[in-house]
């Protein structure tokens, strides 16, 4: 039986990556689409969405609006410098002939792990807002959903949006620490694994020279981002964030994990979105203010070569 997951997504080059990666993989059944600010705004986030399952011929699949804004404060605004202004590279899709459903990103989540318990599978990809709406909306989700896969944070590293935080924390911290304190199960794929996966030139030529139109879309729109990378890190290609939540739900087994409590620094500070594991023994957990928090499933390595290959082998099917 495939895993169902719902990806809570900012598309975003990546973003479209790995929705794509997951539409082409066996192992999980995407029973919709929750839609999110961050890389772009969450109206262009969800007609990127539905453009996304139209050209996948995938318009079965639903898509849920979002949250316009952070739970604490308004949005900080798109990043048209990472993936263009339309969030798509500066393709500038037609716009697309389907449409929402009438339910929120929040109230389709929780509405979709309360009808199936222990079989629906999170994959934010985004700012956590969403999910710590549906959390507000309905807490039982939190022991009916079979795990949250984040990508987002960073434990032991430095961070991409600011020196100290990772993007998709940063843009929401106050959600990110309610999430992080949910009982569930909850693996965090950050940026300790994510730039230890790379895709290099050579295999983003790769896309090209695959003949589905999902694989034909992401090498019209991975230029741009690719372009990105090397002028902000001087690499020739990209660290995978987004796909590498997805290899982690298809393939645990690629991912090396530690259990900690993590809490999310919310504070008007220069740490603000900084996930904070507590690392050691039992007593450090029992500090405050990770005291009586679940630990949380933290990626710490990961063997990126074969998240590459899976990723491009999938497109090839
Ligand atoms: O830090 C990487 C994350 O930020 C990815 O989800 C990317 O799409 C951006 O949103
Ligand atoms: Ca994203």
């Amino acid at each position: 039986m495939p895993r169902k997951i719902i990806i809570d997504t900012d598309p975003g080059v990546d973003d479209t990556m790995a929705i794509y990666f997951a539409l082409k993989s066996p192992e999980l059944e995407v029973i919709g689409l929750t839609t999110i600010f961050g890389n772009v705004t969450t109206e262009l986030a969800t007609t990127n969405a539905l453009r996304l399952l139209e050209i996948a011929g995938r318009t079965d699949i639903p898509v849920a609006r979002g949250a316009d804004d952070p739970v604490a404060v308004p949005f900080g605004g798109p990043v048209a410098f990472v993936h263009g202004e339309d969030g798509q590279g500066n393709v500038f899709l037609p716009p697309p002939t389907t449409q929402v459903i009438d339910q929120s990103a929040a109230q389709f989540i929780v509405e979709q792990i309360m009808s199936q318990p222990g079989q629906v599978t999170l994959v934010p990809v985004g700012p956590l807002t969403n999910i710590a709406l549906a959390l507000r909306l309905e807490p039982r989700i939190a022991q009916h959903v079979q795990e949250v896969v984040i990508m987002g944070g960073n434990a032991l590293g430095p961070g991409n949006a600011t020196p100290s935080a990772e993007a998709n924390i940063h843009n929401d911290p106050e959600a990110a620490d309610v999430v992080f304190g949910a009982p569930r199960k909850v693996t965090m794929v950050g940026l300790d694994v994510t730039h230890k996966v790379f895709m290099s030139d050579a295999h983003l030529a790769e896309y090209g020279r695959i003949n589905n139109p999902l694989a034909q879309h992401i090498a019209r729109i991975v230029p741009f981002y690719r372009d990105f990378f090397h002028e902000r890190s001087q690499i020739d290609g990209i660290w995978v964030h987004d796909s590498s939540a997805v290899a982690y739900v298809i393939d645990p087994g690629l991912f090396k994990t530690e259990q900690w409590p993590v809490r999310v620094d919310a504070n008007d500070s220069i740490s603000r979105g900084k996930t904070w594991p507590a690392i050691g023994d039992t007593d450090r957990h029992n500090l405050e203010p990770w005291h009586n928090r679940p630990r949380v499933n933290v990626c710490v390595d990961v063997q990126g070569d074969k998240v590459v290959e899976m990723e491009l082998a999938r497109m090839r099917s």
